[in-house]
């Protein structure tokens, strides 16, 4: 059909005959079709017209994506489907040369491009190539990687993903590098001084930072599955002077690389589930004027500081473990203490349980947090928590908004460490809020707004609510979200699940409120279901 039309179309054009649209297009627009284009059709086009023959050269975004490259030539040149499906895991011995001839084929491909290219400004290169033991184009590798750091790049992207994807395996709750013998991509040791290089984006390799020259212009570094073999962060952002946004995720680093005497300019700092080469623990120390967002995501926590951050404006601890020891408490209190500029704090339920174990922190952090006006808790509503959130509503004056995302409920566990579960857990969690007789400053004085995210309707989350409602003199929203039952449920569980539902509505609706105007509102979350039984 599409391609009867096409024809009917050409031949009523035939009379016009002489006239080529397309080489008359402005070459931006030609090279704006070219970049929406598969880069196999790239080769294709360049053959068409002589005109063609170089307009890649000239190209400012450049993608060379092995993965998509080779399943394009493979799913062309073999049959077998099981394994087209498995080409990014592992890859069958009968197909191996297949997919061989077709990476030496992508080779081929980018040698060309990057060796005819005109060398005008690249706004955007993205390099994306496996990286495994036979590997046998290593040297060729480092070529492309010199051709990315010495030419004009503005943003660079280099991804060098192995065809394995479990380099890693839990070890009593830890991520721990697999030693096998699958190395990562070492960058070549050169010094680099790419002038207008501003974001840098690396996956899957390691380099030693010490061998590169100054990366005078970049703003922003991204490491994703790298390992960073020497140096510290201050010999890295000495480096790169311009650097305003540092983000590291599943990185492994020398010991000390946060330990800094030297002020550090970087306004944003995204650490997620870094490590040094066998602990997933290590000191923090730095001082960060500048830092604006602070992201720390993990399975453990030791002495964290981070000084003179006066400019704070987000901060998010997210650490994730089973067990804990109070000397954990000491170091999350004392991080806190450090951040206490930030205006939005989000915490994960295990911060929550650790904190109130420090010592002298029973019942608030001793400064108060004068610019706090959101909070974000990830909890369960378990018992350990509560001395955790009084700590915090106690801490927080000006606190303005208050979230709860409700998560699987879990009790941190103590005696792991021989350490005494913490005589603060001795509570009866029923008549936890009721027996609160201290004063809550925000909730008297400017906690007006209170979000509750799947809210299933449990006896631990009514008695939250009625606290709130009952002591939040300034309240003005209640939200409540929950989620609908799963769409596989029986008539009969689904009537049953509404009505539950719906008696939760007429209980929240009839709880005694400080304020009368207070709005309690209750809404259906659609697109996710509930998990847990009711
Ligand atoms: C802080 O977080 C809020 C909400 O996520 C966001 O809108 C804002 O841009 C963030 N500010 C900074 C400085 O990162």
């Amino acid at each position: 059909m599409e391609c009867n039309r096409r024809r009917r179309s050409r031949s009523r054009q035939d009379t016009s005959r002489g006239i080529d649209y397309i080489s008359r297009m402005p070459i931006e627009v030609l090279l704006h079709i070219f970049y929406f284009l598969p880069l196999k059709y790239w080769i294709v086009m360049s053959l068409v017209s002589k005109q063609w023959k170089y307009i890649w050269t000239q190209i400012s975004i450049l993608t060379l994506d092995e993965a998509e490259l080779v399943t394009g030539i493979i799913r062309k040149e073999i049959s077998c489907l099981s394994c087209i499906a498995s080409l990014n895991h592992h890859i069958c011995q009968c197909h191996q040369h297949a997919v061989n001839a077709a990476r030496r084929k992508f080779a081929e491909i980018v040698d060309r491009i990057l060796l005819f290219h005109s060398g005008c400004t690249i706004e955007h290169f993205r390099l994306s190539c496996h990286h495994d033991n036979q590997e046998m184009y290593a040297p060729t590798v480092d070529k492309w990687v010199q051709f990315s750091m010495t030419s004009n790049i503005i943003e660079l992207e280099l991804d060098f993903s192995p065809g394995m994807p479990n380099n890693y395996y839990e070890m009593e709750g830890l991520l721990v590098k697999r030693n096998i013998d699958c190395q990562q991509y070492a960058l070549p040791r050169h010094a680099f001084q790419p002038k207008l290089l501003k974001v840098l984006t690396l996956s899957f390799c390691k380099f030693e930072a010490t061998s590169y020259g100054a990366f005078k212009s970049l703003k922003r570094l991204s490491l994703y599955h790298v390992d960073i073999l020497d140096c510290s962060i201050g010999d890295l952002v000495s480096k790169c002077p311009a650097l305003e946004d540092l983000s590291l995720k599943y990185c492994f680093h020398p010991e000390k690389f946060f330990v800094c005497k030297q002020e550090l300019k970087i306004k944003y700092l995204f650490l997620m589930h870094c490590m040094t080469e066998n602990r997933a623990m290590f000191p923090i120390d730095i001082i960060t004027p500048n830092l604006l967002t602070l992201t720390i995501v993990g399975s453990y926590l030791m002495s964290t500081s981070v000084k003179r951050a006066t400019k704070l404006i987000n901060v998010t601890i997210d650490i994730e473990q089973r067990f804990a020891d109070h000397a954990q408490g000491n170091f999350l209190a004392s991080l806190l203490l450090d951040l206490f500029h930030c205006h939005t704090l989000a915490l994960s339920s295990w911060c929550i349980q650790v904190l109130p174990t420090g010592d002298g922190l029973r019942r608030q952090l001793p400064l108060p947090f004068r610019n706090l006006k959101h909070l974000m808790l990830h909890v369960g509503l378990v018992k350990q928590e509560l001395p955790g959130i009084s700590c915090l509503l106690r801490s927080f004056p000006i606190l303005e908004s208050l979230q709860l995302k409700l998560c699987t409920p879990m009790n941190v566990e103590w005696d792991v460490f021989q350490d005494m579960i913490p005589n603060i857990f001795e509570l009866e969690a029923q008549s936890y809020w009721e027996s609160q007789n201290s004063p809550f400053h925000c909730l008297q004085n400017c906690l007006k707004k209170v979000k509750i995210y799947g809210f299933v309707g449990q006896n631990t989350e009514m008695e939250m609510v009625k606290f709130l409602l009952e002591n939040g003199i300034v309240l003005e929203t209640l939200d409540v979200y929950y989620y609908g039952l799963n769409p596989w449920a029986s008539t009969q569980e689904a009537l049953d699940y509404k009505w539950f539902q719906f008696r939760n509505l007429v209980t929240l609706m009839t709880l005694p409120k400080a304020r009368s105007q207070a709005r309690v509102k209750m809404t259906k979350v659609y697109g996710a279901y509930m998990s847990v039984a009711y």
